[in-house]
């Protein structure tokens, strides 16, 4: 969520440089944006609302500056304004600071500020901290230490100081922030997405660290001031791979990529045997399990807990993040924590994995961002190989979060039963299967979708899911209201709102749940609604007569069939989202990775 920029290099273009890093950050979701260029002694500030071109058509590019920082916010505390926009200076205009998080106490801290005359002028809770840290004597290294300890909450920050030019000063707790050096300039951002182009490697600042950055050398240190030694982490394909190629946008194109994505997990797992330490004497003692995600992720772990209570037969169930650490669940170490999350950052995943770990349960992770604070939290990764995903829909890392799920679930009934299924050969079974059967009908589909009034998905068990999946991403970008709901559900209150302008997405991939399902199907058309049915089962035409079209996807074992019965829901989402004029990559109100609780 939101973004940082530091920047140290030489005189020319570090604004442009700045700017386009900050770029790079925008698939995460903001709704304005800010720079602070450090010149002749004086800040520069430049604040403006929406899009980061705003913010560079009115820059003033005579600025002959070697270092600055720069934001894009994402509102927690505050309008959206030109006052609350980041980077925010302190009073006497000594500090400048960006900071990507929420600090929980500002408002007692605010006071404090207002009971020594310091007048805070904007809503934000930023605004405090660059106001706190003029509070205290000694180093510009000291006053940052003494700050931060009485902050509660999460911060990434990146600050300046008047009187130590050309040094970026970083810090972090639950909020991530990366610095990497090469022998010409330093960058600091939120994201490694920005390394890819020029640096070879990068530091990731570890939890509750400072790091003092200046072109010549970084050192880190632990929030008592103690050095600490960090290593430096390789910038790989993942953060190189962050371009749109021939595409107009990332949405279509992680979707078409769902194929390699499948491939690179069999490549992936077939070389590394990432389930290894998931043996017989670590499964031995478990007598729950519990799939923990936030959105898209938390439905790959409703079917992930499908998956592996099939399989397995062990007790398994699948909890949304933010609902999971206020429930007083129990777990102790015979519990088994599995959380699952593209980018690895989601605050609300992000706590449970500590209250996890505090409770000593076992913790594996399916996680898409290497060296995210998620897989860095984890004793186990099982990584989802699906290279970068910008477009703030979830698709290709769902794909990849059910692969990875269904390989689990293989693995624990291999381990747990001493079977010896071979699990690459069973996911290559999907290797041959075409993802995008039948697309060409989607046109005529999303149009149907635009006329109906309403818009409904039932499914039942997997299906179920799926509907969840498929109502999500349609909402998400297109901004239509519509209900998810297992079919059996109809009947138990929501049936009263299904009329002639309704249209309802019947979801079978299960041959015995068939029937059901058409019994839902009539159940819809005796109250005039629309219903397509989409499957990959041969359905008799005869009991076809209350089904308005069908949408057939290719073929394939029927356990692998919801991997696939999702993509054309995502390429409907995508499509209708064009016609409205929206777009799919960028949807209103919402970030990429959702760092804040
Ligand atoms: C999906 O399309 C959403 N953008 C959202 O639900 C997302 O899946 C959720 O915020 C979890 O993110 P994570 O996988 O990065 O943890
Ligand atoms: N809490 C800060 C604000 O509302 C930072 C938000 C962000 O992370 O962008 O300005």
């Amino acid at each position: 969520m939101c973004g940082i920029i530091g920047y140290i290099g030489k005189n020319e273009n570090t604004e442009e440089t700045i700017i386009n890093n900050l770029k790079k950050l925008e698939y995460r979701g903001y709704d304005s944006s800010g720079i602070c260029l450090f010149d002749n002694d004086e800040f520069y500030v430049h604040k403006s609302l929406g899009e980061i071109k705003n913010l560079y058509k009115n820059l003033n590019t005579k600025i002959k500056s070697n270092c600055g920082i720069a934001h894009t916010r994402w509102a927690t505390h505050g309008k959206v304004s030109i006052l609350n926009t980041h980077p925010h200076l302190s009073f006497d205009k000594i500090w400048c600071v960006v900071h990507n998080g929420i600090i929980e106490n500002y408002l007692d801290l605010k006071k404090e500020l207002l009971e020594k005359n310091i007048k805070v002028c904007g809503e934000t809770d930023t605004e405090v901290v660059a106001n706190l840290l003029c509070l205290h004597k000694g180093s510009v290294l000291e006053a940052i230490e003494k700050t931060i300890k009485i902050l509660k909450g999460s911060f990434a920050f990146c600050i300046m100081n008047k009187n130590e030019k050309n040094t970026l000063f970083l810090a972090r707790k639950n909020s991530p922030l990366y610095v990497a050096k090469s022998a010409k300039e330093v960058l600091a951002s939120s994201d490694p997405v920005c390394f890819g182009e020029k640096f070879e490697d990068y530091y990731a600042l570890p939890e509750n660290s400072i790091c003092v950055a200046k072109k010549d050398e970084i050192v880190f240190y632990d929030f008592n001031l103690k050095e600490i030694k960090v290593k430096k982490t390789k910038v790989t394909v993942f953060e190189k791979n962050a371009s749109k190629g021939n595409y107009n946008y990332f949405a279509e194109k992680e979707i078409d990529e769902i194929p390699h994505v499948l491939n690179n997990i069999i490549t992936s797992y077939s070389s590394t045997n990432y389930f290894e330490k998931i043996d017989h004497e670590y499964l031995k003692d478990i007598n729950s399990i519990k799939l923990i995600g936030c959105g898209t992720a938390y439905h790959a772990c409703l079917m992930g807990a499908k998956f592996i209570q099939e399989k397995t037969s062990m007790e398994c169930s699948a909890h949304i993040a933010s609902e999971f650490s206020y429930s007083n669940p129990k777990i102790n170490k015979n519990t088994l924590c599995i959380f699952c999350s593209q980018s690895g950052e989601t605050a609300d995943t992000l706590l449970c994995l500590k209250l996890a770990k505090q409770n000593k349960a076992k913790i594996i992770s399916l996680v898409n961002v290497p060296h995210s604070s998620i897989a860095r939290g984890s004793n186990i990764v099982l990584p989802l190989c699906a290279g970068m995903e910008i477009a703030v829909i979830s698709t290709k890392a769902y794909n990849a979060m059910l692969f990875v799920f269904y390989m689990l679930s293989l693995h624990m009934y291999n381990t747990k039963k001493f079977k010896n299924i071979d699990i690459i050969k069973k996911l290559k079974k999907l290797n041959k299967t075409n993802f995008f059967y039948n697309l060409n009908y989607i046109d005529d589909i999303s149009n149907v979708v635009l006329k109906s009034e309403k818009v409904f998905f039932i499914g039942r068990g997997e299906d179920y899911v799926s509907a969840l999946e498929a109502g999500l991403k349609l909402k998400e970008i297109t901004y239509i209201n519509c209900v998810s709901l297992p079919s059996g559900e109809l009947k138990h209150g929501t049936l009263s709102l299904v009329d002639s302008k309704s249209l309802v997405f019947v979801i079978a991939t299960k041959k015995e749940l068939l029937s059901k399902n058409l019994a839902s199907a009539s159940e819809i058309k005796s109250r005039g609604g629309n219903i397509i049915l989409v499957t990959n089962l041969n359905v008799d035409e005869e009991n076809l007569q209350d089904v308005d079209f069908v949408y057939h996807f290719y073929k394939s074992p029927e356990e692998l069939s919801s991997m696939l019965c999702i993509v054309p829901f995502q390429m409907l989402a995508v499509k209708t989202c064009l016609k409205l004029g929206y777009s799919p990559d960028k949807p209103r109100n919402l970030a990429k990775s959702v760092t804040v609780e």
